[in-house]
């Protein structure tokens, strides 16, 4: 409470009023403390505490940015999960999270507070869930028109200057004006890929298996206006209103590298933004007042993805997906169940045990100048290397060059080439294919069930039938024919996801 007291005397006589009212609701604790909510809300001060809304459905702003475009406040999903999100109120596009890993709960005994200068979001229980380094000494938090959320000190000539940024802590998304440096990674919201700078290159990463990851797209820089020297700091990378992502070295100089959106050098008037995708593509939007227009991707071509038709999958350039093992049918679950594709064969049981092996000819690994292959003199030796060593999922041999690709994380989508000569070598966990034979199965059984059912029932209705007609009781069943099929519970999908989170469809 000292610390409260001390900071509220520096305040201006503006602020005493808001702080006042916060004072009161503090001593208050148990009502949701929406009074802060107001749309004109655009500096969170010491003292400041919030709680859910119960009756929020999707977000409860906290704080504006000067345009009233932006804001911070609590973002609900899937009706109990609670995070810290900066939205872009006219699309409801979360740009920042606070936690892109963790929810909390919509309880209204979660509580953000802005408490001995750090933002703090507690559980029902009280435990920090997530907060800002807390000896930040922050007076006061804003959102800036870019996005940006600060906390700010205030310094002895009056002005503030920023202790803790929202910019250097990205999600899934690239703002316009954000510094990315290397030491930050861009996530995507599955988790699964991520997006890292390195001494002078921009590249894409996928966790197919857990801990270690596999480069599926790198892009090294052009140095075609400035060259990167060595010694003059690390690279960074900043999305340029003049419409390209660009990569920096330390200063403001030219960029070392320029990656042109389709509205290169003819400057737009909304948000450009570039986002880390679900599939693994790095994507730039812009907002043309209405809607997120697509501007860019690193990646255009789908079969190139890390992983488009899912595990033991077989991408084909116009015809779309199918199944590495020709007796499987391509569903949207994947090929195989995804049991199948984790660990390694590494353990205690004898390999050879664990796998079968499967071969596909006219097959190529995508991003294949990205993984790691040495050259071998048959298809039998580049086999024989894969099928020795447990930590290898698979290889692929060119006859023409030579090359054996091995694969050492679970086997993901594969390239379908007319070139027969490059041939491809996966295992298979055992009982990999149980798991659709059991579909098989358990549809069948489930047909025989009705069969059965159908047949006692239509058995039962003769015999009552006739046992009726004994009795003299005719027609019972010719009136009473209305009942029909009944239309079942009817769903509407479409309202169900009021945020949508994919744009590209836009
Ligand atoms: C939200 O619900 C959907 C469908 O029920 C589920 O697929 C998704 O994983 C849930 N998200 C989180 C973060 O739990
Ligand atoms: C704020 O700081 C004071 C003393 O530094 C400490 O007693 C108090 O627990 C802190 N409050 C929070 C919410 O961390
Ligand atoms: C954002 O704020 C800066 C000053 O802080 C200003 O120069 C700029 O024009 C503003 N941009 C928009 C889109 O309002
Ligand atoms: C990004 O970096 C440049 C160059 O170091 C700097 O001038 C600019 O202020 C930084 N922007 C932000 C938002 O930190
Ligand atoms: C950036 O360059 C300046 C001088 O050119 C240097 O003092 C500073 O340490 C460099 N920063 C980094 C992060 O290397
Ligand atoms: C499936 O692949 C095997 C081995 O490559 C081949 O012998 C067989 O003819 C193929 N079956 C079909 C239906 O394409
Ligand atoms: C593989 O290449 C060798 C020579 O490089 C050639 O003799 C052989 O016929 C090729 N095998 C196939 C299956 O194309
Ligand atoms: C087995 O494969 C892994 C990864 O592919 C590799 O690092 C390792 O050197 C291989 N071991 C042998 C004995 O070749």
């Amino acid at each position: 409470m000292k610390n409260f007291v001390n900071s509220a005397t520096r305040l201006r006589a503006t602020h005493l009023l808001l702080l006042l009212t916060l004072t009161i609701t503090l001593y208050s604790p148990p009502c949701p403390l929406t009074e802060a909510a107001s749309s004109s809300t655009q500096e969170l001060l010491p003292g400041f505490k919030a709680r859910p809304d119960p009756s929020t459905a999707s977000f409860q702003p906290l704080l504006h940015d000067p345009t009233g475009a932006l804001s911070l406040g609590f973002l609900r999903t899937n009706r109990t999960l609670l995070s810290l999100a900066v939205l872009h109120l006219p699309s409801s596009e979360p740009l920042w999270v606070s936690d892109p890993t963790r929810f909390s709960r919509w309880s209204d005994k979660t509580e953000l507070s802005f408490t001995n200068g750090s933002l703090v979001i507690s559980d029902p229980g009280s435990r920090v869930v997530w907060s800002t380094p807390n000896s930040l000494g922050g007076d006061r938090v804003v959102l800036l028109n870019s996005s940006d959320l600060q906390i700010q000190k205030k310094e002895n000539d009056g002005g503030f200057s920023v202790v803790w940024q929202s910019f250097d802590f990205p999600g899934s998304t690239l703002v316009e004006g954000q510094n990315f440096t290397d030491a930050m990674a861009l996530v995507s919201g599955n988790g699964l890929y991520s997006m890292r700078l390195g001494k002078d290159f921009m590249g894409l990463y996928a966790a197919f298996k857990t801990g270690s990851e596999q480069i599926y797209w790198k892009h090294t820089a052009m140095e075609a206006k400035a060259d990167i020297i060595e010694g003059k700091g690390p690279i960074y990378a900043r999305v340029n209103p003049d419409g390209y992502l660009g990569m920096y070295q330390n200063g403001t100089g030219p960029p070392v590298d320029v990656q042109p959106f389709t509205n290169f050098q003819r400057p737009v008037n909304g948000l450009l933004i570039v986002r880390l995708e679900p599939d693994g593509n790095l994507k730039g939007y812009y907002w043309d007042g209405s809607k997120w227009v697509f501007n860019y991707q690193a990646i255009s071509d789908t079969c190139e993805l890390p992983s488009p038709c899912g595990s033991y999958g077989l991408c084909n350039s116009g015809s779309g997906c199918s199944c590495l093992d020709n007796r499987t049918e391509y569903a949207s679950a994947g090929c195989l169940p995804a049991e199948s594709g984790s660990g390694d064969f590494c353990g205690d049981v004898v390999a050879e045990d664990d796998f079968w092996a499967l071969r596909r000819k006219g097959v190529e690994l995508p991003f294949k100048e990205l993984i790691r292959h040495e050259t071998a003199s048959s298809l039998e030796e580049c086999e024989d290397t894969c099928e020795k060593n447990c930590s290898c999922w698979g290889a692929v041999y060119s006859n023409s060059s030579g090359f054996c690709y091995t694969v050492d994380f679970p086997i993901q989508t594969l390239l379908s080439v007319g070139d027969e000569t490059k041939v491809g070598y996966f295992k298979v966990r055992k009982g990999a294919r149980k798991g659709r034979v059991g579909v098989l199965l358990r549809a069948m059984i489930g047909v025989l069930i009705g069969v059965v059912l159908v047949f006692v029932g239509f058995i039962g209705f003769v015999v009552y039938k006739a046992w009726m007609r004994r009795r003299g009781v005719k027609g019972f069943f010719d009136d009473d024919q209305t009942g029909g099929v009944s239309p079942g519970p009817y769903k509407d999908l479409g309202s169900a996801s009021f945020r949508s989170l994919e744009m590209c469809n836009r």
